[in-house]
């Protein structure tokens, strides 16, 4: 079976997902980058600016594709410790960006445990802005997934959406228990999308966002990406996500 193909709506990031996104070692699909890119253009046409922000930027994969995203003027920070598999990480990210064609002036690279940092040290480095879209795809246990969680929901945009990657993946089972109970501390905020593997290297994200917010983003990626749209959505307890997955179908019953 061939994959249907799929359009962010930016010209530069279908190009770059088409020759280069894969040349770029890292964990995240196309699949979710173009839905990324698309709910980022959706978000510049509803005037919600701010930066965008990445926890475990790596070699710049989906940090790439989310600053070819950017509205002018606004700024990207990744944020890594830029050390695994080893110390030339940080160099590869840099020689990445280049590369695609990011400029140096629009990102800020925090090479950084977030373990060790405050909500005061973020805004810092996000001079005071804050975060339209953030992607957080560090450590993925239990103890930094909850830090990674209360440092982006404090730098939120009041319309902004955080990007949990590899929810629902068979390596890390017990995550999706840390997003309940993040959910259960933040009553306001939503998984309003959940965005299906490729395969075990480029799993589901979770997309959230506030209540208030959800109605900016669920009907618009039901429709753009209609195509793509498991229809029975998943059931999260007190809402319907939606579920974008790049073959959908269902179970023949009879
Ligand atoms: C799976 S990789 C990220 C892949 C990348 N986001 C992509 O889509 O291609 C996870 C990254 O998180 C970083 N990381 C792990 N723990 C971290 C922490 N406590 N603080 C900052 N970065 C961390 C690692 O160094 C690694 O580069």
């Amino acid at each position: 079976m061939t994959d249907t193909p799929i359009s962010s709506g930016l010209p530069r990031l279908d190009a770059f997902l088409a020759d280069g996104y894969e040349a770029v070692k890292g964990m995240s699909s196309r699949f979710a980058a173009a839905i990324v890119g698309h709910i980022l253009k959706r978000q510049t046409a509803l005037g919600i600016s701010g930066g965008i922000a990445e926890i475990g930027a790596f070699k710049g994969r989906f940090f790439i594709a989310m600053m070819m995203g950017a509205a002018p003027g606004e700024k990207g920070l990744a944020i890594d410790l830029f050390n695994w598999p080893s110390e030339s990480t940080y160099d590869e990210f840099l020689a990445n960006c280049a590369l695609h064609g990011i400029p140096e002036a629009d990102m800020v690279v925090w090479k950084a445990d977030t373990r060790d940092m405050s909500v005061q040290d973020l805004r810092e480095k996000l001079d005071g802005r804050v975060v339209r879209f953030i992607h957080i795809d560090g450590d993925h246990s239990d103890v930094c997934l909850t830090k990674d969680l209360a440092l982006a929901t404090a730098v939120l945009h009041e319309n902004g959406i955080i990007c949990l990657d590899d929810m629902l993946h068979p390596g890390y089972p017990t995550l999706v228990a840390t997003v309940m109970r993040y959910l259960e501390k933040n009553p306001e905020m939503r998984v309003f999308a959940i965005i299906d593997r490729e395969d075990i290297v480029a799993a589901p994200k979770f997309l959230i966002c506030r209540e208030a917010a959800v109605s900016l983003y669920e009907e618009d990626l039901m429709q753009s990406f209609a195509p793509f749209h498991y229809v029975l959505g998943a059931d999260f307890i007190n809402h319907w996500s939606v579920v974008l997955t790049p073959r959908p179908r269902l179970a023949v019953v009879d």
